[in-house]
């Protein structure tokens, strides 16, 4: 997620805490209530014919819940997780040492997964489909090819970027499941839940307002609650109020959509540098001084997702509702780029 305000002990920390507010079993998991049913009947399957969980691509926007589930699928199926990601994995024996030392039903978990490179993403092919490793060693004329059988296992892999994925490694996934925001009742709870796990009382109103401005996304919702909770420490409220929900979301930039500086001046550019557009998000990025990927990952599938922009041919487009809500935003100070 973009934490770019963060320095890095901050982070890690950050992540510990994320850490202990994951849910480890599915009826703990909440929302998302296609994909878990789904999930739960192939895995009731998969115990009842004593097999290993055929292979799952977790693919949705960043914190909605992708590394949560992997752990929760090998929880639910009683088996080790081994953790890696794809850009951790360098050559194509890294990937062959992490999967020869799997044990039957083993889960691998590859994080970001579209970021393998190519050498290593194809000895994972027979590896998903016929449990074998082609191994070559030695060089030139000694070199020769030797075959390692592998256990049944679980390839888990997350992405935030489906569309990245070769067709090939895409096909040998037999479960394709795909996150989706949260709606707000869904955050609600998650909400209620993390603040019960922090032992601080949240008023009923200041939770709705922190389900509705928190990008549909669970990571985000429990980093704005804490940081909710300490102005409401420093105010010492015996339970936390709506008016400082309001005041704390405010002096955090979060606009009452959830929206925040980035996302308006994307929005902004669009409207009024590029009339609107279609314009190509490349020239959006260059123009706000973000990253291309950043855009694609972060923001424009909200965006999208709530109405405010469109995907067209020819590029992106704001929509009437975003003339609408936009209306009163100051034009961008091109001269400030960057910033
Ligand atoms: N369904 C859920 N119920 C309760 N909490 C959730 C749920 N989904 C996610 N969370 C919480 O949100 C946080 C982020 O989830 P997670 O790290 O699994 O997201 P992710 O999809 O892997 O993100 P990224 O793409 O950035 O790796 C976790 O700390 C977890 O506690
Ligand atoms: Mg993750």
């Amino acid at each position: 997620m973009d934490d770019r305000i963060l320095d890095e002990d901050r982070q890690n920390q950050e992540e510990q805490v994320e850490m202990s507010l994951r849910p480890e079993f599915l009826s703990q998991y909440i929302g998302q209530k296609t994909l878990k049913d789904n999930l739960k009947v192939f895995i009731e399957a998969a115990k009842i014919r004593g097999e290993a969980l055929d292979h799952v691509i977790l693919h949705g926007p960043p914190g909605l819940g992708k590394t949560t589930l992997s752990n929760i699928i090998a929880n639910e199926m009683g088996v080790n997780i081994r953790t890696t990601s794809g850009p951790a994995v360098e050559r194509a024996g890294d990937l062959a040492a992490i999967l020869s030392s799997l044990e039957t039903g083993d889960v691998l978990f590859i994080d970001e997964i579209h970021r393998l490179p190519r050498a290593v993403e194809e000895i994972l092919y027979s590896a998903m489909e016929d449990f074998f490793l082609d191994v070559v060693i030695g060089k030139g004329e000694e070199a020769r090819s030797i075959r390692i059988d592998l256990p049944p296992f679980t390839l888990v892999g997350a992405t935030t970027r489906f569309g990245s994925l070769s067709a090939p490694l895409r096909d040998r996934f037999g479960v394709q499941l795909r996150l989706e925001y949260y709606d707000v009742d869904s955050l609600m709870t998650i909400v209620n839940r993390t603040a019960e796990i922090f032992e601080v009382s949240i008023d009923p109103d200041s939770t709705v307002e922190l389900a509705r401005r928190s990008r549909g996304t669970p990571r985000i919702a429990n980093r704005l609650l804490r940081r909710v909770r300490d102005f409401s420490i420093v105010k010492e409220e015996p339970s936390i109020t709506l008016e400082t929900t309001d005041h704390a979301l405010k002096v955090l930039e979060v606009d009452p959509s959830g929206l925040d500086p980035v996302d308006h001046k994307i929005m902004n550019t669009i409207i009024h540098t590029y009339g609107g557009g279609p314009v190509g998000l490349e020239t959006v990025a260059v123009s706000i001084g973000e990253e291309v990927v950043t855009l694609l990952d972060v923001y424009e599938p909200y965006l999208i997702q709530q109405g405010f922009l469109e995907r067209t041919q020819r590029g992106r487009r704001a929509t009437a509702k975003s003339y609408e809500y936009f209306k009163d935003d100051t034009q961008p100070d091109t001269s400030r780029n960057g910033e």
